[in-house]
């Protein structure tokens, strides 16, 4: 692991990334992944580097796996969450960033519920910063874990059929993972409520992906359906009747999931809204990778704290 397949110092969103710098990333991740199952599951890639969490939302699987991912590199890590901030105290967003930055960390990761946010905090920054969701922008370790869990079932991206399934309008795990599956070269189909599918995607057409009528349209032959969760919190207005007719006609069931091909792999980001995006049934079935997928996030998120502090492997 000598030459560097990242040479940002940031990672704000897939968007902007190539698919040589998202292959990068990947394949560091596959370096690091064996780590997680050793007994001793710690190197000295990161030793002497800090990393603050900086998180503004709640998150379980985010947070965690990014701390985990420092702590097995052997950085220090330390967590902020907001009810614990000055920013509770009326201190603004960039302040709390300045003064953090002050403290010479090595990577700031930073969740807020603000598109845009860790872009305003790379331009003022020293350390390097790393999105870990703003608003319904990006969610860019989402997506890489995603197309991890992908890689390690489906043997590459190039070439599959991939649904992405619901509230496309809110999220951004569907923002980074079209940008991310088209450019790797595979097929995306979105479908939801009309109200929750915007047009934003439609110059993508040319790239690799379609926009549908019906769910069932974006399933059929699907060699990955990937479910998003009903964000109530990101609604603030009424974009279908009622939970009950959403899970009616959205969501992902044993025989809407027969749709699809015979070894197709079920994803979900979580959290999970059981019974009402997806049945118990499905997601508790051998074609959901739902922990498969929070599993290969600790080491996507090893790899990305690594080459953004640009971190050694030499004493592994
Ligand atoms: N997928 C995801 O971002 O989960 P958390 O909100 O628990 O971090």
């Amino acid at each position: 692991m000598t030459e560097k397949p990242f040479k940002r110092r940031d990672l704000l969103g897939i968007r902007e990334l190539s698919a040589e710098e998202i292959e990068g990333i990947l394949s560091t991740a596959e370096n690091f992944r064996e780590i997680n199952s050793r007994e001793i599951k710690k190197v000295p890639a990161l030793r002497g580097k800090t990393i603050i969490n900086l998180f503004f939302e709640n998150s379980t699987r985010t947070r965690t796996s990014f701390e985990l991912a420092a702590k097995r590199l052997s950085a220090d890590a330390v967590n902020i969450s907001v009810s614990s901030s000055s920013v509770a105290k009326g201190e603004t967003i960039l302040d709390t960033a300045l003064n953090l930055d002050a403290m010479q960390p090595d990577c700031i990761v930073v969740r807020h519920s603000s598109a845009g946010v860790p872009h305003q905090l790379a331009r003022v920054s020293r350390a390097a910063i790393v999105n870990a969701g703003d608003g319904a922008n990006e969610h860019p370790t989402q997506a890489l874990l995603d197309a991890m869990t992908i890689k390690e079932h489906k043997g590459g991206i190039s070439g599959l059929r991939v649904s992405i399934i619901g509230d496309i309008l809110h999220s951004r795990v569907a923002r980074s993972n079209i940008h991310l599956l088209t450019k790797l070269g595979a097929t995306v189909r979105v479908a939801g409520p009309k109200t929750l599918v915007p047009n934003e995607f439609l110059h993508l057409v040319d790239s690799g992906l379609e926009v549908c009528e019906k769910v069932e349209d974006a399933i059929s032959d699907s060699d990955v359906v990937m479910i998003l969760r009903i964000q109530r919190e990101r609604q603030d207005s009424a974009y279908f009747p009622t939970l009950r007719e959403y899970s009616i006609h959205y969501g992902l069931t044993k025989d809407r999931l027969a749709l699809a091909r015979k070894d197709a792999i079920v994803l979900h980001p979580g959290p999970m809204n059981r019974g009402i995006e997806i049945s118990s049934e499905v997601a508790d079935s051998s074609s959901s990778l739902i922990l498969d997928q929070v599993k290969y996030g600790v080491a996507v998120r090893m790899a990305v704290l690594y080459l953004s502090t640009g971190g050694s492997t030499s004493n592994e």
